[in-house]
């Protein structure tokens, strides 16, 4: 009897539940301060996709414009609409990655919510998808019937620039890896999530790195519309994303940009030991010992602060979680230092080169520095 009951167990469902309303396309949408402009997109997906059953996954960042509370609006009146709303975390790249992977249709497409990529295109993309002809479909702006209305001058070479560096380093062969708008088998991409960067804007080139000789890729041209509302949220530090996401590629994830901007941080924390220690020793008169002991504070204070808007900028601390993270790096570091003076004095035991052990010593320090505070000061 539990043999049979095992079997029904096993049998596949004969006929999918509500067949007609499982979405074949989940359509994931990044949002962070896009409330004018999710509805109009919302209106013109339904506008365009007439033969395919979708499904739209806004994923914002706890936007303080009220973005989620607009989208839940639609989704009250529209099932196909979802809404995925994270709480202390930023970044466009992990908002798609989690959208992508919170769908089961078989084809997921990332469009950003500004309407500055042409929606129209979606239903051309399903069909290269569902054709078999592809596995990942671009929308590019770099062949031919590309224009690109949304962008300045600055801004188009500043793209152009970033894209000849990941082709020619990444040995990527698409024209346009920087598009944030493309469509992707949700099988493919499952494969290959585990290994993408949650960092920065790059998920298409990411995916596509990561992804090598595995992606059958075809390309079609779209027009980048300007933004309707709101402002672009791509600054300086996605650039230093993007080349953190060009070294972890070609060290094969090795060298992470947090490690490097990590490291940084401690070399600048040195020079900042050495001003704190004068200043003490010739301003205030301090004793020796004292002195060292405020260096050391002021450059672990410093390199903290340093740390949490750079390096750990999208997981920042904030409020009371500041004066606690404050003290655990203190607590890392004072143990990273137990670290690095054993390492160099065992390594200065078998072989008497200062600066051998010294590098040795320091290395080991910031190893371990970097490993506990992502443990346990800018823990997930
Ligand atoms: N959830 C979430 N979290 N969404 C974000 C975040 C974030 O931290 N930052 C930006 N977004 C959303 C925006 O709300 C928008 O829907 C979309 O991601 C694109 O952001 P924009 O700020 O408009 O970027 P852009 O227009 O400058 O850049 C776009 O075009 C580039 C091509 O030139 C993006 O698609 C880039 O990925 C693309 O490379
Ligand atoms: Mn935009």
């Amino acid at each position: 009897y539990t043999l049979a009951l095992m079997k029904d167990a096993l049998q596949p469902l004969e006929a999918p539940l509500q067949a007609a309303t499982l979405p074949q396309l989940s359509i994931v949408v990044p949002t962070f301060n896009e409330r004018d402009n999710v509805t109009v997109l919302y209106r013109r997906l339904d506008a365009t996709l007439k033969d395919v059953a979708w499904e739209v996954i806004f994923v914002d960042d706890n936007s303080p414009d009220g973005t989620s509370d607009v989208v839940r609006g639609l989704a009250r009146q529209d099932s196909r609409v979802r809404c995925i709303r994270r709480i202390g975390r930023r970044g466009l790249s992990g908002a798609c990655i989690e959208g992508i992977l919170a769908s089961s249709a078989p084809y997921a497409a990332v469009i950003d919510a500004d309407l500055q990529h042409d929606e129209a295109q979606l239903p051309k993309m399903v069909a290269l998808l569902q054709s078999g002809e592809a596995d990942l479909v671009v929308g590019s702006r770099y062949i031919e019937g590309y224009k690109a209305e949304g962008f300045n001058k600055q801004r188009a070479g500043a793209s152009a620039f970033a894209t000849e560096i990941a082709r020619r380093t990444l040995k990527v062969e698409i024209a346009d890896p920087m598009s944030g708008f493309f469509m992707i088998r949700r099988d493919r991409f499952e494969q290959l999530a585990p290994q993408l960067s949650t960092q920065g804007f790059k998920i298409l080139l990411d995916v596509v790195a990561t992804g090598q000789g595995k992606l059958r890729t075809v390309e079609i041209p779209y027009t980048f519309g300007a933004r309707q509302h709101g402002e672009s949220k791509l600054d300086s530090m996605v650039a230093l994303d993007f080349l953190g996401l060009v070294l972890a590629k070609l060290t094969n994830d090795v060298i992470s940009l947090r490690f490097i901007l990590f490291a940084t941080v401690g070399a600048l924390g040195l020079l900042v030991h050495l001003a704190a220690l004068f200043i003490a020793l010739e301003v205030f008169r301090a004793p020796f010992a004292e002195a060292q002991a405020t260096g050391a504070i002021v450059a672990m204070t410093s390199n903290f602060i340093l740390n949490n808007f750079l390096t750990y900028r999208d997981q920042r601390l904030k409020g009371f979680g500041i004066l606690r993270g404050l003290l655990l790096f203190y607590l890392v570091c004072s143990v990273g230092l137990l670290a690095n003076v054993g390492v160099a004095f065992s390594v200065y035991d078998q072989e008497p080169i200062w600066w051998l052990a010294g590098a040795a010593g320091a290395l080991m320090g910031v190893v371990w520095n970097y490993a506990m505070s992502g443990l346990f000061v800018w823990r997930k």
